[in-house]
């Protein structure tokens, strides 16, 4: 099928390359006039494993196209996706500006039906403004049908879950468009859930707000693993082996971050609130994931006492591993807590130190992982980079003051730490 995506951040540009992979024929629209001009010389402005080689493929075929103009998009195809950002707003609401602009655009360029689809995370009953808009300024009077189609790819995972997906969610107001949803979805070999469009906008958020929410349960089981001499892993593992529960998602530490989850729980809370319902489960989930953080600094500060003038080796920066993405990162986060106590700090991410550069400018960044200990009086282990594991602990523990290590993601093993001489804080165990 003929289609356009409008916006290539994250969302966009793995979707877009995605559908061409399986054989349809893409344009991808941005209106930042240098990400087309790097995308079109064969740049990929973000990391995501996989998908470089997809992109280039894909160009090479033919079918995957990038242009600035939103008109080229809407008019040479049957079906254009909207995945441009929803930033979040200081009460928590979103804005819903750029989905707003993008429908207005491919209102006055349209002259033939299309199908307008929102893979944007939006508010319920954001479809209906949609619609609204694109009637109230297509100035063709064409007919057309907005569907709701979210997204739930992880960043890092993001061409792996694009291209198996566990489910394909298509909210329709009428039932002209749920065909050549899944036309285009059938190459994947996924369940398709056809629902109104109210419903699969509400899936996303109720979905991302559970997975929160099973984080911040751990992380309160943790508190009280540490409190009783347990371990939480055991815990996870035990609990985990229910399938009622699952084990994923139950990994305890410095708390979620990222583009997602912070904004989707602040936007549901929002939204729930404007249309009657006070979600305070989801607030209490805010709660302790924020608590999280406050818990962890104050190890540091129990075992190094005064930060000021302390230097501290940090590993990581990225909000989670294999992703460049600082956006709300819990290890950015921490940074700024210890350089407010006084800490000066030498940092480390594999992918993330150029997008750190501009939020962290006030720090030393170590190319080589093993390095960052040099001087440093503690090393804090921060994102959950499988390579962290393969920390050289030996060159370490000679290069620090002190043998201690804080380690935010429970990547090493307590027993195995201290047999090797550290002093280890770890979470909930
Ligand atoms: C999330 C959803 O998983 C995805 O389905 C949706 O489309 C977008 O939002 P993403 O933001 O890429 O994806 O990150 P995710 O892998 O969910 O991790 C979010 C945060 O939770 C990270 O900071 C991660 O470190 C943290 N996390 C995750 C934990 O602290 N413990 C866990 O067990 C899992």
């Amino acid at each position: 099928m003929k289609l356009s995506i409008i916006g290539t951040g994250y969302v966009g540009l793995v979707t877009g390359t995605c559908f061409a992979e399986v054989g349809h024929h893409v344009i991808c629209v941005d209106n930042d006039a240098a990400k087309v001009k790097l995308l079109q010389a064969g740049g990929i402005p973000i990391y995501e494993p996989g998908l470089e080689e997809l992109v280039k493929k894909n160009v090479a075929a033919g079918r995957l196209k990038f242009t600035a103009s939103t008109a080229e998009g809407v008019q040479n195809s049957d079906v254009i996706f909207i995945a441009v950002p929803t930033p979040p707003q200081p009460d928590g609401a979103v804005d819903l500006s750029y989905i707003e602009r993008v429908a207005r655009d491919i209102a006055a360029a349209m002259t033939s039906y299309k199908i307008v689809v929102d893979k944007s995370t939006v508010p319920v009953k954001t479809g209906e403004k949609v619609a609204e808009t694109i009637k109230r300024y297509c100035a063709a009077k064409v007919e057309f049908d907005v569907v709701s189609n979210p997204e739930f790819l992880r960043e890092g995972f993001a061409v792996d879950d694009l291209m198996k997906p566990d489910r394909v969610v298509i909210g329709v107001s009428s039932p002209r468009p749920a065909a050549a949803m899944r036309e285009i979805y059938t190459p994947f070999n996924a369940p398709i859930i056809v629902t109104d469009i109210n419903s699969a906008e509400l899936i996303k958020h109720a979905a991302n707000s559970f997975l929160a929410l099973k984080i911040s349960y751990i992380n309160a089981v943790a508190n009280i693993c540490e409190a009783a001499g347990a371990n939480v892993q055991e815990v996870a593992h035990g609990i985990g082996l229910d399938d009622r529960i699952g084990r994923r998602f139950l990994n305890a530490g410095i708390g979620f971050g990222g583009s997602c989850f912070p904004k989707d729980l602040s936007a549901f809370i929002k939204i729930s609130e404007q249309i009657g319902y006070k979600f305070e489960l989801l607030k209490e989930v805010q709660r302790i994931n924020a608590d999280q953080m406050d818990r962890f600094v104050k190890k540091i500060t129990d075992t190094l006492w005064v930060l000021k003038d302390k230097k501290i080796g940090v590993l990581g920066l990225a909000f989670k591993q294999n992703t460049d993405d600082v956006r709300s990162s819990p290890a950015i986060d921490l940074c700024h807590r210890l350089l407010k106590e006084g800490a000066t700090l030498r940092v480390h991410d594999p992918k993330a130190m150029d997008k750190a550069k501009s939020l962290l400018p006030n720090v030393t960044y170590v190319d080589d992982m093993n390095a960052v200990a040099e001087g440093c009086d503690a090393i804090v282990v921060a994102t959950e980079w499988d390579e962290f594991k393969q920390l050289d602990l030996a060159r370490a523990k000679k290069a620090l003051t002190h043998p201690i290590i804080f380690d935010g993601r429970n990547l090493f093993d307590p027993a195995e730490m201290e047999k090797l001489g550290w002093i280890y804080k770890s979470v909930g165990r």
